[in-house]
């Protein structure tokens, strides 16, 4: 296939631009475009070789968008007018005015691409913009499919539902059978880019329960998975190796090597890897059996069980959650000390009862918005430290009887000892990178604040759920 010339519109920090390097399509952002300096200043750091530009889209021209021969557009235009909490001032607000804009200018393209995805919040799907959407791709001959997908879906220990469209343009059809319905699953096609690995460990493999579950026998057919395997594992090959212990060194390996060694596959006898590699980041208080010795079953269980109580947990992902690799796997395995400046204040342990507090060995978080840092409700999660049964077993009790009291906040000093003994923290941004599937070379300036990474990484997107789409949207056409 010849090298997708691609443009990056709403490009923020890039999340389109490694969804496109993990899809292992050959492509070239021609031009990335936004206009939040502070966005741009962490996108030219991840990819200083890129052109970027900081014009707003609503400039853009009929005959600049021809001359550029774009291949493929790939973005995500503000979410504001579409989200639950906002007005939902849909094309009436001045924020859609650039996607407006843009929409107007497709029919009447020469050079029209042959390839558009799209990715917005839940609530988008039922917006005139999206109808505005629909009716312009029709009229430029375009098929589509419009999805709502969460990485949950991907054993991604995330929440993060979002609408997503792919069109292509005819004659190029998709390789299943599209649907005027939004798909809440992935098509059978793309199943077997559905699964993720654990790296290995030097001289062992690496066990998690929780992996086994999203490899299918087909998964596992497709991936050409041996024990000899030097990128990654799966659970079938380890059962004999649950002692590795913790001083068996983590593999060095870069993602860019796992990258290139997934995408050499990509062109070879239709094995199309492709899968989601996650890094194994073991913490000290790591729940993976055989870590220790049998008593550890029964004190995460009693974790688990306690840790539940302090969850803000919608049933309707409860189920999905099961199937999803613990989020010890997403943490970063640093020294203690290192998460201090993380650690949360004692105003902030006042909001304990709105809090979504998950334990390394619980395999969902909630969604972490740009707000994350500065509100607590619904902002994303923060991590539980402690593995002091007790510790959360007093906590949880509290937790109840607040409830029970309607008392949400009026504490004295020993309740707020009962909460800060969970020691909890916010995630850092590196883990919210990792749950959004960044690369582990993904990194921001240095000078970026932490509440500024907050911010962009809330706005941003799952790397690997937009992967697949992409795979979705051009397979068949190489
Ligand atoms: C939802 S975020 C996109 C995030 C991006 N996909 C990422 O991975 O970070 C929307 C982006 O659109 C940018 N934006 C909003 N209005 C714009 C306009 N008129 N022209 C260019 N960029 C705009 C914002 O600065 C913001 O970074």
């Amino acid at each position: 296939m010849r090298t997708l010339r691609v443009l990056e519109l709403y490009s923020g920090i890039g999340g389109m631009h490694c969804a496109l390097t993990e899809s292992c399509l050959p492509f070239e952002v021609i031009l990335a475009i936004d206009i939040n300096t502070t966005a741009n200043k962490a996108y030219r750091h991840a990819f200083p070789a890129t052109k970027l530009s900081e014009c707003g889209i609503e400039t853009l021209t009929e005959k600049q968008l021809d001359e550029w021969k774009i291949d493929m557009i790939v973005m995500s235009p503000p979410c504001q007018p579409f989200t639950r909490v906002g007005k939902k001032l849909d094309t009436e607000d001045l924020r859609t005015k650039s996607f407006l804009h843009l929409l107007s200018l497709l029919p009447r393209l020469t050079n029209c691409p042959s390839y558009i995805l799209v990715e917005n919040v839940k609530g988008f799907e039922s917006s005139q913009t999206r109808d505005r959407l629909i009716e312009t791709l029709h009229t430029c001959r375009f098929n589509l499919q419009e999805c709502l997908l969460t990485p949950l879906q991907f054993g991604i220990p995330n929440s993060r539902l979002r609408y997503y469209l792919i069109a292509k343009r005819a004659p190029l059809k998709f390789c299943f059978k599209t649907t005027e319905k939004i798909l809440d699953t992935i098509p059978s096609c793309a199943s077997r880019w559905l699964s993720y690995k654990l790296r290995k460990r030097h001289g062992s493999s690496t066990v998690s329960g929780s992996a086994e579950t999203t490899l299918t026998t087909d998964t596992k057919k497709s991936a050409g998975i041996t024990p000899s395997s030097t990128v990654a594992t799966d659970t079938a090959d380890t059962s004999a190796n649950t002692s590795g212990g913790n001083d068996v060194p983590i593999t060095t390996i870069s993602s860019n090597e796992l990258l290139s060694q997934n995408c050499s596959n990509i062109s070879g006898e239709g094995d199309k890897k492709g899968h989601l590699v996650v890094p194994e980041m073991l913490s000290s208080n790591s729940c993976l059996p055989g870590r220790d010795e049998s008593e550890n079953t029964d004190k995460y269980r009693a974790l688990l069980k306690y840790g539940h109580n302090m969850r803000q947990l919608e049933t309707d992902v409860r189920k999905l959650s099961e199937e999803c690799v613990n989020l010890e796997h997403f943490l970063e395995q640093r020294e203690p000390d290192y998460f201090n400046a993380y650690n949360l204040t004692d105003k902030e342990l006042r909001r304990f009862i709105v809090m979504d507090i998950v334990h390394p060995c619980l395999t969902k978080t909630i969604c972490f918005t740009k707000r994350y840092g500065h509100f607590m409700e619904g902002a994303g999660s923060i991590v539980q430290m402690t593995t002091d049964v007790e510790a959360v077993k007093r906590a949880s009790e509290f937790k109840d009887s607040a409830m029970e009291l309607q008392n949400r906040d009026e504490w004295g000093t020993e309740e707020i000892s009962i909460i800060r003994a969970l020691q909890l923290r916010y995630f850092t941004p590196r883990e919210i990178s990792n749950l959004l599937c960044f690369p582990q070379n993904y990194s921001f300036p240095e000078d970026l604040s932490r509440i500024q990474a907050y911010r962009l990484l809330g706005n941003s997107l799952n790397v690997h759920v937009v992967s697949v789409l992409l795979r979705m949207l051009v397979e068949g056409d190489t």
